[in-house]
């Protein structure tokens, strides 16, 4: 059988040379040769396996077009998990190789410490592990409900390196784990809790950095505020803009003033679309971004449900930067 070249790039300069059969899938030959591929849903829904084929055009089995609009895949962005080998090919994978080299570690069991609802919708949990979890600031870990197969992703809200994880979950209607969280769960509750995931983390130089969160995509910015807060990250000018769907989904307020305490120069603004209350712009977050100038050197994080990722992509191009400069994570 012919061979086709394959090879990955990875952001550390590592290049694994493969070869793949006509119409292999790309995570199926990069496990052949030893390297997990970052995924998460695993079916071109959330976006977490996003790269660059450089060279070549890979076939790519059915996804969510939110996740990978045609403008970007005209520019040679593929979804891995959905990525086909046709012809040869160079990918660019935005991780270092010891991401996908390193054996997974195993999952651990936590014990639910508290579950607050804290806003429409949206609950605060706390789960306790016995071995600290160190993650990147941003990254996610999956949990599985006990008498399940499915996992979850959810992005942690706290300092890395502790026993106890904090999560903002959004209550969505019929939602297997959000069921199981409004009416099962309670302090004590047993629960699996994979190793921390995900390439979406704060990337530690001087660039501005622009945060743009809508719901409980806040989650992961919390993570990255307390990062810089706690001197553990550069710091540099940061401006984190919060979309809500009403002044009553607002959530986590007092603990970033909380945070602006050891990181005064952060600004923050927050924008709902209904039931606005003093001080929010009633709207979009996105409709904030072309208020003020921004620095073309600016790194953009996004973080929310697939739509708000997209506006927020054309706002930050209308604003002059550049889509390749946001980094983006899709709660699909
Ligand atoms: C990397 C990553 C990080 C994330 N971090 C967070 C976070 O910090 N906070 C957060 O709130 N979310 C986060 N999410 C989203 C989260 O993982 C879940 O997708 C979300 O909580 C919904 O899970 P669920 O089990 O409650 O709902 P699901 O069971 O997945 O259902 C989702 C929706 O689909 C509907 N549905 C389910 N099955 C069917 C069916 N058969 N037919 C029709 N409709 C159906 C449900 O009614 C519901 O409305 C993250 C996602 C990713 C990918
Ligand atoms: S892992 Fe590929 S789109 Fe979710």
């Amino acid at each position: 059988m012919n061979t086709i070249p394959v090879t990955l790039l990875f952001s550390d300069g590592v290049t694994h040379h493969l070869k793949a059969a006509k119409g292999d899938k790309l995570i199926d030959v990069a496990a052949g040769a030893g390297l997990t591929l970052l995924t998460d849903c695993s079916n071109g829904q959330c976006g977490t396996c996003a790269a660059n084929c450089v060279s070549g055009v890979m076939e790519l089995d059915d996804y969510d077009p939110s996740v990978l609009p045609d403008d970007e895949r005209d520019d040679g962005a593929v979804l891995c998990c959905v990525a086909r080998v046709n012809e040869p090919t160079v990918v660019e994978l935005p991780y270092d190789s010891s991401e996908a080299s390193a054996e997974e570690t195993p999952a651990q069991q936590g014990r639910i410490h508290a579950i607050e609802r804290v806003a429409d919708e949206t609950v605060r949990l706390e789960i306790d592990v016995d071995a600290p979890v160190h993650f990147l600031p941003g990254q996610y870990v999956r949990l599985l409900v006990p008498g399940q197969s499915q996992w979850r992703s959810y992005s942690m809200a706290n300092e890395s390196g502790q026993t106890r994880l904090v999560f903002f979950v959004r209550i969505v209607s019929g939602g297997m784990f959000s069921n199981w969280l409004s009416s099962e769960a309670t302090p004590g509750s047993v629960i699996e809790v994979s190793a921390p995931r995900g390439s979406f983390f704060l990337r530690n130089d001087d660039r501005p950095r622009l945060f743009i969160a809508g719901g409980t995509g806040l989650a992961p910015f919390l993570a990255m505020l307390r990062a810089v807060g706690n001197g553990s990250y550069a710091s540099a000018p940061t401006r984190l803009l919060v979309g809500v769907r009403s002044g009553n989904h607002l959530f986590a307020t007092e603990e970033i003033e909380a945070i602006k305490r050891d990181f005064p120069a952060l600004e923050v603004a927050y924008a709902a679309e209904a039931a606005v209350v003093p001080g929010c712009h009633e709207g979009y977050a996105t409709d904030l971004i072309g208020q003020v100038a921004v620095d073309p050197r600016t790194q953009v994080y996004l973080c929310g449900p697939p739509p708000m990722v997209e506006a927020g992509r054309d706002a930050i191009a209308k604003a002059g930067l550049r889509k390749g400069d946001a980094l983006c994570e899709r709660f699909a």
